[in-house]
């Protein structure tokens, strides 16, 4: 498995506090067979379009006590995972120290509220750009539609579904699956902050509804592109049936 989605540079935002706990996850990340993470720092667009210098050297700098861990699986690369608080800046798309290991992807996130519009008018100027983003755990927009996002990856955006969200009874994770689906999903990723969270967990339950080719669509192949800079391939849509026990379950739980 590859994880393109991860908080393990020490101190660095609000995922893993130190070099011992990152270490502690990796190590559970390479049981679990993960052969290469993506560390994505948090970052805003606003903040890169002023001082991308500046971040990428705090970044590089934060992650050289990980890197002393000389950890040999999973290998890391590094990204970050940026929140378009505003559209990217011109000289900052195209920049390959903030995409994803170098490549032409870059992981992309909005703020909840996010209207999916200004979403995909976003998104699109990146792909015009010649970049693909690849938009960040979508499931916890209330906005996320599968028509909203199937617009968005007609645009030429990528997406990323949480692969411990998908297993939820609750609304976010009923609106992953509805992605998944719809066949609108392309990679699934931990978003490790520092905790328990893994992209096995996302692989075993696909696995165990039939769904093994298309974990490993979303668990390697997909994330491999990226690491290669080449193109994705389509997932087929997952047959996923809610249970009558679980839809009264959500509507409790709100
Ligand atoms: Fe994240």
């Amino acid at each position: 498995m590859i994880d393109i989605h991860s908080h393990l540079i020490p101190a660095f935002d609000d995922g893993s506090r130190s070099v011992e706990q990152s270490g502690t996850v990796l190590r559970m990340f390479e049981q679990h067979g993960v052969q290469h993470v993506v560390l994505t720092p948090h970052v805003l667009a606003s903040e890169l379009a002023t001082s991308t210098e500046e971040m990428v050297r705090r970044r590089d700098a934060a992650f050289a006590p990980l890197e002393r861990l000389a950890v040999v699986t999973p290998r890391l690369h590094l990204g970050f995972e940026i929140m378009l608080d505003q559209p990217m800046a011109a000289d900052v798309i195209g920049d390959r120290r903030v995409s994803l290991a170098g490549s032409r992807y870059y992981l992309v996130e909005f703020p909840y509220t996010v209207a999916p519009q200004f979403a995909q008018a976003v998104l699109s100027d990146l792909v015009r750009a010649r970049t693909v983003p690849i938009v960040a755990h979508p499931e916890r927009y209330e906005a996320c539609s599968p028509r909203a996002v199937a617009a968005w990856r007609d645009a030429g955006a990528r997406i990323q579904l949480d692969a411990t969200t998908l297993t939820r009874v609750t609304d976010r994770g009923h609106r992953a699956r509805e992605l998944l689906a719809s066949g609108l999903a392309d990679v699934i990723a931990a978003d490790n902050h520092g905790n328990q969270r893994s992209v096995k967990t996302g692989v075993e339950y696909l696995e165990k509804r039939g769904a093994g080719a298309q974990a490993e669509l979303l668990a390697v192949a997909n994330p491999r592109a990226v690491l290669e800079d080449q193109p994705m391939t389509a997932v087929p849509p997952v047959s996923l049936k809610e249970g009558l026990v679980n839809r009264w379950k959500r509507f409790l739980t709100g």
